[in-house]
């Protein structure tokens, strides 16, 4: 046996990835396109290993997509590849419809025509799953309850309007193909691999180098966060045992605002590492807001807990301290993702803040 891992050499994928093949001798299919998000040094120490089989392409070249289907026959296809990032979102969305929608419709489409061939056990068997975020129910209210998986659709930025689109052909793929799906939507996510774009390793490699930290308007925007680790142990559950066709939420119960993470990183920090120069959060500067930013998001995570019996490991207080542990003792891999295309994302999205 063997599974389709699109976005293998992401945060998320390459997380995915290393926790699979230490758990199971089964082989992956890793397809990725290796844009600036994707990292092959995340799976370094998969170098040599036969099972892991790494494809450089895109999710909307269809005839490639075809070609690795035939040859491997995987009994089920693991889709993480997109543009992820909010900010890029809003400088630039034509690549998020293009990966997130295009490519997504394009995968569905080879997935559909190879599942359709399948017969008996195999049929049967084969799986779709979509890695999606809880950005497409868009922004709560301080006192509304949490995210369910039927709580309507309101995504809000390009990125989510992007996820929200390729979860809607996900559903309807199903609904008019009968090709045995399953969605998750999770919040955000931190540790190992992650891309210091996003807030919290921007946090601890900015800190590190003496550098300002972010924040973004008044710092009180709400995210609901959980390890990657955790995240990972509920896709492979949900892919075990998740009802076709279903929808599953995949939160931390665990919701901060922006504020308290970025004092926790700072925190974590002058313990480990102190700064000659003071405290760390001596470096937090305000800046101005994202434009549309959503001011909270919340997941209910008590279908997966009921249903298939996932509840996160990690609690922050562990999971933090693992991820800032893990940026001291990764050095080169911090300063290998900083040079090239990161340093210009850098000026484009803050010179002008
Ligand atoms: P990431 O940006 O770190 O990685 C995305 C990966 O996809 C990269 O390796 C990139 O090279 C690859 N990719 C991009 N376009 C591609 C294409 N056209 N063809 C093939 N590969 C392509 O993203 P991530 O944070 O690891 O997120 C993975 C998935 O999880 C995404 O679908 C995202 O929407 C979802 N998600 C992320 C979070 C989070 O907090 N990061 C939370 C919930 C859901
Ligand atoms: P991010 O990691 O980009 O994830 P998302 O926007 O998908 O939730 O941002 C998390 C939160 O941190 C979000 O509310 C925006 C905020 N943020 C900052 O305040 N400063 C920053 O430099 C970044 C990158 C994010």
């Amino acid at each position: 046996m063997t599974i389709l891992v699109t976005g293998g050499a992401g945060f998320i994928g390459s997380n995915f990835v290393l926790d699979w093949l230490a758990q199971s001798d089964e082989p992956v299919v890793n397809l990725d396109a290796l844009t600036y998000a994707g990292n092959l040094q995340n799976l370094a120490a998969l170098q040599g290993d036969a099972r892991h089989i790494f494809v450089h392409g895109d999710i909307g070249d269809r005839a490639l997509l075809e070609s690795l289907l035939a040859e491997h026959r995987p009994r089920a296809v693991l889709h993480f590849a997109a543009e992820s990032h909010v900010d890029r979102s809003i400088h630039g969305p034509a690549a998020f419809i293009k990966t997130n929608i295009e490519g997504t419709f394009t995968l569905l489409e080879a997935a559909r025509g190879y599942w359709n061939a399948l017969q008996g056990d195999d049929r049967a068997a084969f799986r779709f799953h979509h890695v999606s975020t809880d950005e497409v129910y868009g922004s709560l209210a301080p006192d509304a309850p949490a995210f369910t998986e039927t709580h309507p659709y309101e995504p809000n930025s390009p990125y989510s309007a992007s996820k929200a689109a390729s979860d809607h052909l996900v559903r309807a793929w199903h609904h008019t193909y009968g090709l045995p799906v399953l969605t998750t939507n999770c919040s955000n996510n931190y540790g190992p691999y992650h891309f210091p774009e996003k807030l919290i390793p921007l946090m601890i490699v900015n800190a590190l180098a003496g550098k300002p930290l972010p924040i973004y308007g008044d710092g009180m925007q709400v995210r609901d966060w959980l390890y990657v680790g955790d995240h990972c142990s509920a896709i492979r559950t949900v892919l075990a045992r998740g009802r076709v066709g279903e929808v599953y939420n995949i939160g931390g119960w665990n919701e901060m605002p922006n504020r308290d993470i970025v004092h926790a990183v700072c925190a974590l920090l002058d313990e480990l590492r102190p700064s000659a120069e003071g405290p760390y959060a001596r470096l937090i500067t305000h800046v101005k807001d994202r434009p549309g930013h959503d001011r909270r998001y919340a997941i209910d995570a008590r279908k997966i807990e009921r249903e298939l019996g996932w509840r996160p490991a990690e609690t922050f207080a562990s999971g933090i301290r693992k991820t800032v542990l893990w940026y001291l003792d990764h050095a080169e891999w911090v300063a290998n993702v900083q040079s090239g295309g990161y340093r210009d994302w850098l000026a484009t999205n803050y010179t002008a803040r």
